[in-house]
Protein backbone atom coordinates (compact mmCIF):
# COMPACT_ATOMS: atom_id res chain seq x y z
CA UNK A 1 0.00 0.00 0.00
CA UNK A 2 1.21 3.31 -0.79
CA UNK A 3 1.89 5.95 1.63
CA UNK A 4 0.85 9.43 0.98
CA UNK A 5 3.88 11.93 1.87
CA UNK A 6 5.48 15.55 1.31
CA UNK A 7 8.88 16.52 0.84
CA UNK A 8 10.86 19.55 0.27
CA UNK A 9 7.87 21.06 -2.05
CA UNK A 10 6.70 17.74 -3.31
CA UNK A 11 4.00 15.52 -2.70
CA UNK A 12 5.55 11.98 -2.74
CA UNK A 13 4.36 8.24 -2.16
CA UNK A 14 6.78 7.72 0.98
CA UNK A 15 7.11 3.97 0.70
CA UNK A 16 8.06 3.75 -3.20
CA UNK A 17 9.90 7.48 -3.78
CA UNK A 18 13.27 7.29 -2.15
CA UNK A 19 14.07 10.42 -1.41
CA UNK A 20 16.39 10.57 1.92
CA UNK A 21 19.90 10.92 0.83
CA UNK A 22 22.86 9.01 3.32
CA UNK A 23 24.18 11.73 4.05
CA UNK A 24 21.12 13.39 5.59
CA UNK A 25 21.61 14.57 9.21
CA UNK A 26 18.67 13.19 10.28
CA UNK A 27 19.95 9.46 9.60
CA UNK A 28 23.48 10.61 10.56
CA UNK A 29 23.13 12.59 13.42
CA UNK A 30 19.72 12.58 14.77
CA UNK A 31 19.71 15.82 14.05
CA UNK A 32 16.44 17.12 13.44
CA UNK A 33 12.94 17.76 15.28
CA UNK A 34 9.35 16.19 14.50
CA UNK A 35 5.63 16.47 15.30
CA UNK A 36 2.84 13.88 15.20
CA UNK A 37 -0.57 16.02 14.75
CA UNK A 38 -3.88 14.14 14.91
CA UNK A 39 -6.91 14.52 12.86
CA UNK A 40 -10.34 13.96 13.79
CA UNK A 41 -13.43 13.98 10.78
CA UNK A 42 -10.61 15.70 8.19
CA UNK A 43 -9.65 18.40 10.88
CA UNK A 44 -6.39 18.91 13.00
CA UNK A 45 -6.84 18.57 16.56
CA UNK A 46 -4.57 21.57 18.27
CA UNK A 47 -3.07 22.37 15.53
CA UNK A 48 -1.79 25.65 16.82
CA UNK A 49 -0.30 24.14 19.85
CA UNK A 50 1.63 21.35 18.22
CA UNK A 51 2.93 23.96 15.48
CA UNK A 52 4.02 26.26 18.75
CA UNK A 53 6.13 23.35 20.14
CA UNK A 54 7.69 22.63 16.80
CA UNK A 55 9.18 26.20 16.24
CA UNK A 56 10.16 26.07 19.73
CA UNK A 57 11.81 22.70 19.17
CA UNK A 58 13.63 24.71 15.78
CA UNK A 59 14.99 27.41 18.33
CA UNK A 60 16.11 25.13 20.76
CA UNK A 61 18.44 23.33 17.86
CA UNK A 62 18.90 26.38 16.07
CA UNK A 63 17.31 25.28 12.86
CA UNK A 64 16.06 27.73 10.77
CA UNK A 65 13.66 26.42 7.98
CA UNK A 66 12.29 28.28 5.40
CA UNK A 67 8.79 27.69 6.65
CA UNK A 68 5.79 29.27 8.77
CA UNK A 69 3.34 27.80 11.13
CA UNK A 70 0.86 29.01 8.68
CA UNK A 71 2.70 26.77 5.45
CA UNK A 72 2.53 24.12 7.85
CA UNK A 73 -0.96 24.10 8.41
CA UNK A 74 -1.61 24.57 5.06
CA UNK A 75 0.64 21.51 4.01
CA UNK A 76 -1.53 19.36 6.68
CA UNK A 77 -4.59 20.83 5.14
CA UNK A 78 -3.23 19.61 1.85
CA UNK A 79 -2.09 16.30 2.87
CA UNK A 80 -5.69 15.12 4.60
CA UNK A 81 -7.35 16.54 1.45
CA UNK A 82 -4.96 14.49 -0.79
CA UNK A 83 -5.29 11.25 1.31
CA UNK A 84 -9.19 11.02 1.48
CA UNK A 85 -8.58 9.60 5.15
CA UNK A 86 -11.03 10.68 8.01
CA UNK A 87 -9.17 10.14 10.73
CA UNK A 88 -5.59 9.71 11.50
CA UNK A 89 -2.21 10.95 12.14
CA UNK A 90 0.47 13.25 10.23
CA UNK A 91 3.81 12.86 11.05
CA UNK A 92 6.38 15.66 10.02
CA UNK A 93 10.04 16.18 10.68
CA UNK A 94 12.89 18.56 9.68
CA UNK A 95 16.25 17.53 9.53
CA UNK A 96 19.24 20.13 9.15
CA UNK A 97 19.90 18.86 5.66
CA UNK A 98 22.20 16.71 3.68
CA UNK A 99 25.98 17.68 3.80
CA UNK A 100 29.54 15.64 4.12
CA UNK A 101 29.51 14.17 7.71
CA UNK A 102 30.88 16.77 10.04
CA UNK A 103 29.62 17.36 13.28
CA UNK A 104 29.14 21.30 13.07
CA UNK A 105 25.89 22.74 10.99
CA UNK A 106 26.35 22.79 7.59
CA UNK A 107 25.66 25.39 5.22
CA UNK A 108 22.60 23.78 3.53
CA UNK A 109 18.82 23.60 3.45
CA UNK A 110 16.88 21.68 5.86
CA UNK A 111 14.53 18.89 4.96
CA UNK A 112 10.63 18.64 6.26
CA UNK A 113 9.10 15.74 5.16
CA UNK A 114 5.62 14.49 6.23
CA UNK A 115 3.54 11.64 5.88
CA UNK A 116 0.12 10.79 6.68
CA UNK A 117 -1.80 7.35 8.21
CA UNK A 118 -5.29 6.48 8.78
CA UNK A 119 -6.11 5.33 12.34
CA UNK A 120 -8.67 5.27 14.41
CA UNK A 121 -8.45 5.76 18.35
CA UNK A 122 -8.18 2.43 19.76
CA UNK A 123 -11.31 2.14 22.18
CA UNK A 124 -10.94 -0.73 24.00
CA UNK A 125 -7.09 0.41 25.21
CA UNK A 126 -9.14 3.11 26.68
CA UNK A 127 -12.04 1.55 28.16
CA UNK A 128 -9.76 -1.34 29.47
CA UNK A 129 -6.25 0.30 30.15
CA UNK A 130 -2.59 -0.58 29.57
CA UNK A 131 0.15 -2.26 32.25
CA UNK A 132 3.26 -0.02 32.30
CA UNK A 133 7.12 -1.27 33.33
CA UNK A 134 8.87 0.78 35.60
CA UNK A 135 12.57 1.98 34.15
CA UNK A 136 15.33 4.15 34.60
CA UNK A 137 14.83 7.36 32.55
CA UNK A 138 18.26 8.02 30.71
CA UNK A 139 17.95 9.85 27.93
CA UNK A 140 20.01 13.39 27.88
CA UNK A 141 18.06 16.65 30.37
CA UNK A 142 16.51 18.28 27.15
CA UNK A 143 13.56 15.99 27.07
CA UNK A 144 11.14 18.97 26.33
CA UNK A 145 13.04 19.67 23.17
CA UNK A 146 10.92 16.61 20.29
CA UNK A 147 13.97 15.74 19.05
CA UNK A 148 14.81 13.15 16.62
CA UNK A 149 17.67 11.40 19.22
CA UNK A 150 14.98 8.70 20.36
CA UNK A 151 17.19 5.74 21.72
CA UNK A 152 16.77 6.14 25.24
CA UNK A 153 13.20 6.05 24.53
CA UNK A 154 13.56 3.14 21.78
CA UNK A 155 15.41 1.41 24.38
CA UNK A 156 12.84 1.63 27.28
CA UNK A 157 9.64 0.59 24.83
CA UNK A 158 11.62 -2.03 23.84
CA UNK A 159 12.35 -3.36 27.43
CA UNK A 160 8.27 -2.77 28.78
CA UNK A 161 7.47 -4.85 25.67
CA UNK A 162 9.78 -7.42 26.59
CA UNK A 163 8.17 -7.51 30.17
CA UNK A 164 4.95 -7.81 28.54
CA UNK A 165 3.69 -4.29 29.48
CA UNK A 166 2.60 -1.59 26.86
CA UNK A 167 4.41 1.57 28.17
CA UNK A 168 7.42 2.08 29.81
CA UNK A 169 7.21 5.05 33.00
CA UNK A 170 10.50 6.71 33.46
CA UNK A 171 12.05 7.81 37.13
CA UNK A 172 15.56 9.46 36.89
CA UNK A 173 17.74 7.65 38.96
CA UNK A 174 19.78 10.48 40.62
CA UNK A 175 16.91 12.46 42.00
CA UNK A 176 14.49 9.71 41.84
CA UNK A 177 11.39 11.47 40.30
CA UNK A 178 9.26 9.79 37.80
CA UNK A 179 9.26 11.83 34.41
CA UNK A 180 6.85 11.14 31.58
CA UNK A 181 6.80 7.24 29.52
CA UNK A 182 8.73 6.24 26.09
CA UNK A 183 6.18 8.16 24.16
CA UNK A 184 3.97 9.38 26.41
CA UNK A 185 3.05 11.50 29.53
CA UNK A 186 2.49 10.34 33.10
CA UNK A 187 -0.31 11.23 35.14
CA UNK A 188 -1.05 9.69 38.60
CA UNK A 189 -4.29 10.81 40.93
CA UNK A 190 -3.81 10.06 44.67
CA UNK A 191 -6.98 11.56 47.52
CA UNK A 192 -8.26 13.54 44.55
CA UNK A 193 -5.43 15.38 43.40
CA UNK A 194 -3.94 14.81 39.83
CA UNK A 195 0.04 14.54 39.98
CA UNK A 196 1.66 15.94 36.86
CA UNK A 197 5.53 16.52 36.94
CA UNK A 198 6.77 20.23 36.22
CA UNK A 199 6.75 20.96 32.74
CA UNK A 200 10.81 21.71 32.28
CA UNK A 201 13.46 20.40 30.76
CA UNK A 202 13.07 16.66 32.18
CA UNK A 203 9.99 15.96 29.98
CA UNK A 204 7.88 16.51 26.67
CA UNK A 205 4.88 19.03 27.35
CA UNK A 206 2.62 17.44 25.43
CA UNK A 207 -0.19 18.75 23.72
CA UNK A 208 -2.50 16.05 25.27
CA UNK A 209 -0.94 17.38 28.56
CA UNK A 210 -1.56 20.76 27.60
CA UNK A 211 -5.26 20.20 27.57
CA UNK A 212 -5.47 18.70 30.31
CA UNK A 213 -4.12 20.71 32.77
CA UNK A 214 -4.50 23.65 30.98
CA UNK A 215 -8.20 23.76 29.59
CA UNK A 216 -9.89 20.78 31.02
CA UNK A 217 -8.93 20.16 35.06
CA UNK A 218 -9.65 23.82 35.77
CA UNK A 219 -12.87 23.83 33.96
CA UNK A 220 -14.30 20.59 35.66
CA UNK A 221 -12.89 21.57 38.90
CA UNK A 222 -9.60 18.77 39.13
CA UNK A 223 -7.53 19.78 41.41
CA UNK A 224 -3.94 19.27 39.66
CA UNK A 225 -0.57 18.99 41.61
CA UNK A 226 2.33 20.12 39.00
CA UNK A 227 5.79 18.42 40.68
CA UNK A 228 8.13 15.79 41.08
CA UNK A 229 6.78 12.72 42.81
CA UNK A 230 8.90 9.55 43.50
CA UNK A 231 8.30 5.92 42.00
CA UNK A 232 7.29 4.78 45.66
CA UNK A 233 4.86 7.40 45.64
CA UNK A 234 3.56 6.81 42.25
CA UNK A 235 3.57 3.33 43.07
CA UNK A 236 0.39 4.32 46.24
CA UNK A 237 -1.78 6.02 43.10
CA UNK A 238 -5.48 5.70 43.43
CA UNK A 239 -5.36 6.01 39.45
CA UNK A 240 -3.01 6.55 36.89
CA UNK A 241 -3.11 7.22 33.42
CA UNK A 242 -0.95 7.91 30.35
CA UNK A 243 -1.20 10.70 27.52
CA UNK A 244 -0.30 11.32 23.89
CA UNK A 245 -1.82 12.52 20.77
CA UNK A 246 -2.72 9.15 19.65
CA UNK A 247 -3.48 7.58 23.21
CA UNK A 248 -5.16 10.41 24.48
CA UNK A 249 -6.58 9.22 27.71
CA UNK A 250 -5.51 5.65 28.42
CA UNK A 251 -5.51 4.08 31.86
CA UNK A 252 -2.65 2.73 33.63
CA UNK A 253 -4.00 -0.07 35.62
CA UNK A 254 -0.78 -1.93 36.52
CA UNK A 255 2.93 -0.25 36.93
CA UNK A 256 5.98 -1.98 37.66
CA UNK A 257 4.04 -5.18 38.23
CA UNK A 258 1.58 -3.73 41.18
CA UNK A 259 -2.26 -3.43 40.13
CA UNK A 260 -3.00 0.40 40.39
CA UNK A 261 -6.60 1.03 42.51
CA UNK A 262 -9.04 -1.84 41.97
CA UNK A 263 -7.31 -2.63 38.23
CA UNK A 264 -9.70 -0.90 36.13
CA UNK A 265 -10.16 2.83 34.83
CA UNK A 266 -10.64 5.10 37.78
CA UNK A 267 -13.40 7.26 38.37
CA UNK A 268 -11.44 11.09 37.59
CA UNK A 269 -9.55 9.51 35.08
CA UNK A 270 -12.85 8.55 32.88
CA UNK A 271 -14.07 12.13 33.76
CA UNK A 272 -10.87 13.81 32.29
CA UNK A 273 -11.10 10.96 29.24
CA UNK A 274 -14.99 11.88 28.64
CA UNK A 275 -13.85 15.95 28.71
CA UNK A 276 -11.23 15.03 26.48
CA UNK A 277 -13.80 13.47 24.14
CA UNK A 278 -16.03 16.95 24.21
CA UNK A 279 -13.04 18.78 23.10
CA UNK A 280 -12.20 17.06 20.31
CA UNK A 281 -15.80 16.81 19.59
CA UNK A 282 -16.14 21.03 19.81
CA UNK A 283 -13.00 21.48 17.89
CA UNK A 284 -13.96 18.44 15.05
CA UNK A 285 -17.09 18.14 14.43
N1 LIG B 1 4.86 10.91 21.31
N2 LIG B 1 6.33 12.34 25.94
C1 LIG B 1 7.02 11.75 24.95
C2 LIG B 1 8.41 11.30 25.22
C3 LIG B 1 6.43 11.59 23.67
O1 LIG B 1 7.13 11.02 22.68
C4 LIG B 1 5.09 12.03 23.47
C5 LIG B 1 4.42 11.90 22.14
C6 LIG B 1 4.41 12.62 24.55
C7 LIG B 1 2.99 13.12 24.41
O2 LIG B 1 2.94 14.28 23.62
P1 LIG B 1 1.61 14.69 22.83
O3 LIG B 1 0.49 14.70 23.80
O4 LIG B 1 1.93 16.03 22.29
O5 LIG B 1 1.40 13.66 21.74
C8 LIG B 1 5.07 12.77 25.76
C9 LIG B 1 4.53 10.91 19.92
C10 LIG B 1 3.09 10.72 19.65
C11 LIG B 1 5.44 9.93 19.18
O6 LIG B 1 6.64 9.96 19.45
O7 LIG B 1 4.95 9.19 18.34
Amino acid sequence: MSVLGYFDGKFIDVENDKIIGMEDRGHQFGDGIYEATRFYNGKCFQLKRHLDRCMSSLKKVRMTVPYTADDLAKLHEELIEKSGFKNGVVYFQFTRGTAPRDHHFPNVKPHLSMSIRSSEVNEQQQAEGVKCFLTEDIRWHHCDIKSLNLLGNVLAKQAADDAGCYEAVLYRPDTKEVTECGSSNFFMIKDGVLWSHPTNNLILKGITLSVLLEDIAPAIGVKVMEKEFTPEFALTADEAFITSTSLEVTPCIELGGKVIGNGKIGEITLKLQKAYKEAVKKECF
